[in-house]
């Protein structure tokens, strides 16, 4: 790297940065949207990335000689980052649907009763906000202009984004997240892009040092989409969620949105590829709300002997129909931005694999021979290295274990960031620009009890029922204050990512099936998490996900192996390939009573009429209304 790197005085940052690409050469569009806001936020100066490894190169050096990453000595080119203790999560109470009507944005609960389903400001509200937020914002820092597309460049389905921002982590963190450069300037020539503007929200004052490793500022977050602007305005956070703007902001909020303006899905989905023993091959793309194990599932390594599981993607999926009336299914991204506690060699091989090397990891613990540890890696990590939490307190591993469990070494949402094209078990067709067609949707949620582990919707309109009442147990970073683990209300797993009203997306589901020659596909909901009573899982899970899988695809060939209950159709007895498990309560696993589907249908009644009063579809009415008379009839 060149020495004038090492005097990083801020006005020389772009200087040092080398780039094939100036202002001059933007498309119109792009230089007036850049001189817009370069104009209101005043930084020191602009920076085109053109995406090359001597701009990756110089940026990461950058960021380690301020201090905002640390090279890891033990795995190659990776480096760890400790954000502040204020900016570590998505902030879901200050993210906001700005469309031109608050029923727009989302449905309107009941007097006195909070939405869960989203918050909205109006529009011009939030500009004036937003325009005092971000005036002189950039002061003393640089603007870099990052060129990036969601999907594979050059594929139908694929769309562009310009994100401006001060912070170098989000560039370096795009260029693993999106394909991002010149190729994209390429590509988009005057056509149309997704405006999106960032900053961390800490200008400096003329002459200040910039020895702050990671500037936010926490009492201003905020982050806007304007859907009919298609438009993206993030204040305040460099964390990943809220500075990402290709990945929730862009591929589910305001893709969601165009996706119901052209007929299509933007969901938050893996999508895997699975071939059996016979060698035919099947994808399915599956919903989980966070920390379900959807990346564990996207990364499987079968335990059935003959199986192959490919990866597609691990976190989103966009949905068209193909001329054949299928859907057929893309990964918008171009990386893996996965929650890093809890991975190991037994819950994730692929990922351990993926992450040895070209990754940037957030908030986790560095070990004393310079490689990483989580919550988790206990197995992986030799008891006589030192450990230095994520806070930097040294000597964690001395702690006691009660301190340990209190103040964990990684935070419980610290994250890998590392391209897709580094997971062992990636599918061929990964970036194909049609996608791969689907063949089944999987929905699922951590339900200790009631639900089964596995069972099959009976139409398109069921399934847009049980997508509605997705419901899961709250993990450990999300329980309450008496640590109580309660049962939450995620619908489709998007109850953060909606870029429009609930109630109007289930109707665009519903009109999908609409469409002449729709050939769509197979809609079940699956269930890991069953415990017994002494509140151990009862299904193995991980690799062992793929027995239900098979029967999920035999399913889809429409063998004779299901048997119809009030919730949907579940394996007739034995049908579920069990061959080298252990002794597993198989009829634990599918038992619910009626009292206990009573409870689970009043408790959904009540979000409904707490959530969505009188604005639930009819259709989805009836589908209550039939649920309720199957129960009865128990
Ligand atoms: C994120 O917060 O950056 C993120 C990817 O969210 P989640 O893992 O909850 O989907
Ligand atoms: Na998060
Ligand atoms: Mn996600």
């Amino acid at each position: 790297h060149p020495s004038a790197l090492l005097s990083f005085s801020l006005s020389r940052d772009i200087m040092s940065i080398p780039s094939s690409l100036t202002l001059d050469s933007l498309p119109s569009g792009v230089r007036s949207f850049v001189d817009k806001w370069s104009e209101h936020c005043t930084p020191e100066g602009v920076h085109v990335c053109d995406g090359s490894d001597e701009e990756d190169g110089a940026l990461l050096q950058l960021l380690v000689e301020k201090g905002s990453i640390t090279p890891l000595s033990k795995l190659e080119d990776c480096f760890l980052c400790r954000t502040k203790k204020a900016d570590v999560a998505r902030v879901e109470r200050r993210t906001f649907i700005c469309s031109p009507t608050r029923g727009g944005a989302k449905p309107t609960p009941s007097e006195g009763i909070k939405s869960k389903l989203g918050h909205w400001m109006q529009p011009d509200e939030m500009d004036a906000l937003l325009d005092k937020d971000f005036a002189g914002c950039m002061k003393g820092r640089t603007m870099y202009l990052i060129p990036y597309c969601m999907g594979p460049l050059g594929s139908d389905i694929s769309k562009i984004g310009i994100q401006l921002t001060d912070s170098a982590y989000v560039v370096v963190c795009m260029r693993k997240m999106t394909r991002m450069g010149a190729s994209v300037l390429q590509a988009l020539g005057e056509g149309d892009f997704v405006r999106c503007l960032h900053s961390v929200g800490v200008p400096l004052a003329p002459g200040a040092p910039d020895n702050d490793p990671w500037p936010c500022n926490p009492e201003k977050i905020t982050i806007a989409h304007f859907p009919q602007r298609r438009e993206i305005k993030s204040f305040g956070s460099g964390y990943g969620g809220n500075s990402l703007l290709g990945k929730k902001c862009f591929a589910l909020r305001i893709a969601s949105t165009i996706a119901r303006d052209e007929g299509w899905l933007a969901e938050h989905m893996l999508i895997l590829g699975l071939t059996n023993p016979q060698g035919v091959k099947k994808y399915i793309a599956a919903a989980f709300p966070s920390q379900c194990g959807k990346t564990n599932l996207a990364m499987i390594t079968p335990t059935l002997p003959g199986w192959k599981a490919e990866l597609i993607g691990d976190d989103i999926a966009w949905m068209r129909f193909g001329p054949d009336g299928r859907l057929w299914a893309i990964n918008p991204e171009n990386g893996l931005f996965g929650v890093a506690t809890g991975t190991n060699m037994k819950s994730n091989p692929n990922a351990m694999k993926a992450v040895s090397k070209n990754t940037i990891y957030t908030n986790v613990a560095l070990t004393s021979d310079g490689g990483v540890f989580w919550e988790g890696l206990e197995d992986e990590t030799p008891p006589k290295l030192g450990i230095t939490s994520w806070l930097g307190v040294e000597g964690w591993e001395k702690l006691p274990a009660a301190e340990k469990k209190a103040n964990p070494a990684a935070h419980p949402n610290s994250r890998f960031c590392t391209p897709t094209v580094q997971c062992p078990n990636l599918d061929p067709d990964w970036e194909n620009p049609s996608g791969v067609p689907i063949d089944a949707i999987l929905f699922g949620g951590r339900r200790p009890k009631t639900i089964p582990l596995v069972f099959e919707t009976f139409s398109w309109e069921h399934a847009i029922y049980v997508g509605l009442c997705l419901r899961s147990q709250s993990t450990s970073a999300a329980a309450d204050h008496k640590g109580k683990k309660i049962i939450l209300n995620d619908p489709f797993a998007m109850r953060p990512f909606f870029g429009y009203n609930f109630c109007q997306y289930m109707e665009h589901w519903r009109e999908m099936k609409q469409r002449p020659g729709a050939k769509l596909p197979k809609v079940f909901h699956v269930n890991w998490f069953r415990e017994d009573a002494e509140g151990h899982f009862i299904w193995p899970g991980f690799g062992d996900n793929c027995r239900v899988i098979d029967w999920i695809l035999r399913r889809c060939d429409g063998e004779d192996i299901a048997q119809e209950t009030p919730l949907g159709l579940t394996p007739k007895p034995g049908t579920i390939d069990m061959e080298g498990l252990g002794p597993v309560d198989m009829e634990h696993l599918f038992d619910f009573s009626k009292a206990d589907l009573e409870q689970e249908t009043a408790e959904m009644e009540v979000y409904f009429s707490e959530q969505m009063p009188g604005q639930l579809p009819d259709f989805l009415q009836q589908e209550l209304q039939s649920f309720k008379g199957r129960i009865a009839a128990m």
